[in-house]
């Protein structure tokens, strides 16, 4: 089951005020739903689980953040539908735990509150149904975007956030604009366009990140801290050097075939660009020292597979794609064309199957942050 809605978030508050749109994942278990094509993700989070586990030992300070509550909330932001959510979740608490026991507070071990987030078109029954039996957290649904407030004030001792904040508030206004220099004419991406097009999704993406640190750090207590694991594009790498940006740029241009045979309009494509940008560590740095509300505890790059010299198994990465975009997709240019558009992707991305290893390295940034 593919979930046909858009996402329209109003988040008014204080603190900001945005409108996000936003496109879930592909809902249900079926054939191309996100749950039967996230195993990437998956991947990645078993990566990110010692990184977790060493962060949570070494700089969480648990007597101070818990000293008003015996419960621990825990917050997991843009969880989609499972499973992968529930893995980091139960790393995050037994990374918990197993500091109260380390400091002999065993008696004292909380009991643990677990927010799930994601935008209110995400699939949450596939989530809830699927949640495991044996729990030691209540949980609970917060339906909203990321980018604006979702918790009261100081409510929150962890968050969680893993292959969730490259997507954007918005589109960048410029790339769509016929008499802007950053038209994004004949792409959807920005990864092979030019530069005017890639600061256009930079500056997008620094105003995001920058508002996302601000309401997080309302939400967050003092000392409390969020660990986000991002596709990231490694320093002093182009960002058409990389596995992400030659995937879309491929999907971009499967579909420009597919206007040049007037399977869609020019126009159309001209008129679509993906909301997602994959940071570096060093923008992730200044943004956060510019930012001010959060010290970093850690920067990790890393690679985003186990086996990272292996080839791709491009029907794999086809249906990892198609259950991430095929929504966002399907909005702009109709359901007719997908089937079609995601056959030739694979036709085409079959030549990356053999991608060097180089355009895969560090794809990963692991990030631990503590609110000051
Ligand atoms: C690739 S999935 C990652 C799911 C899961 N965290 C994992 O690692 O497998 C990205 C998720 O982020 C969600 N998302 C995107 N923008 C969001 C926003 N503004 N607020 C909340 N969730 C968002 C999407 O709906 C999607 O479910």
């Amino acid at each position: 089951m593919s979930n046909n809605t858009t996402s329209e978030t109003k988040s008014s508050n204080n603190n900001t005020a945005s409108v996000t749109k936003s496109y879930p994942m592909n809902g249900g278990d079926g054939t191309y739903s996100y749950m039967k094509n996230s195993s990437f993700q998956r991947e990645a989070s078993i990566i990110a689980k010692g990184m977790i586990e060493e962060v949570i030992a070494k700089k969480l300070d648990i007597e101070k953040i818990t000293s008003a509550s015996n419960t621990f909330r825990i917050a997991d932001l843009g969880c989609s539908v499972g499973p992968n959510t529930f893995i980091s979740m139960q790393c995050v608490i037994e990374a918990v735990e197993q500091k109260y026991i380390f400091k002999g507070l065993k008696s004292q071990l909380p009991e643990f509150q677990v927010f799930f987030n994601d935008i209110g078109t995400n699939d949450f029954n596939t989530l809830f149904t699927s949640l495991p039996a044996r729990r030691n957290y209540f949980a609970n649904g917060v339906p909203g975007s990321f980018h604006g407030r979702l918790f009261p004030d100081s409510s929150l001792h962890i968050v969680h956030a893993s292959f969730a904040l490259h997507w954007l508030s918005k589109v960048p206004e410029e790339v769509l604009d016929k008499d802007s220099p950053a038209w994004n004419k004949g792409r959807i991406y920005y990864a092979s366009a030019s530069d005017e097009v890639a600061n256009a999704y930079a500056s997008q993406f620094a105003k995001d990140m920058d508002n996302f640190l601000n309401v997080r750090a309302k939400e967050i207590v003092i000392g409390g801290m969020m660990v986000l694991v991002m596709t990231a594009t490694p320093d002093g790498v182009h960002r058409s050097k990389t596995g992400g940006g030659i995937l879309y740029d491929t999907l971009g241009s499967s579909l420009m075939d597919m206007a040049k045979v007037g399977l869609v309009n020019e126009a159309q494509v001209d008129s679509f660009n993906l909301p997602v940008y994959a940071a570096s560590p060093k923008e992730m740095t200044e943004l956060v020292e510019k930012n001010g509300n959060f010290s970093i505890e850690r920067m990790q790059p890393t690679d985003p597979l186990l086996r990272i010299d292996d080839a791709i198994d491009m029907q794999m990465c086809t249906m990892h794609i198609r259950a991430a975009v095929e929504e966002i997709i399907r909005k702009h240019f109709g359901s007719e064309i997908i089937d079609e558009l995601f056959d030739r992707f694979y036709q085409k991305a079959a030549v990356y199957s053999q991608m060097d290893s180089s355009y895969k390295k560090k794809n990963l940034l692991f990030l631990a942050l503590k609110r000051k």
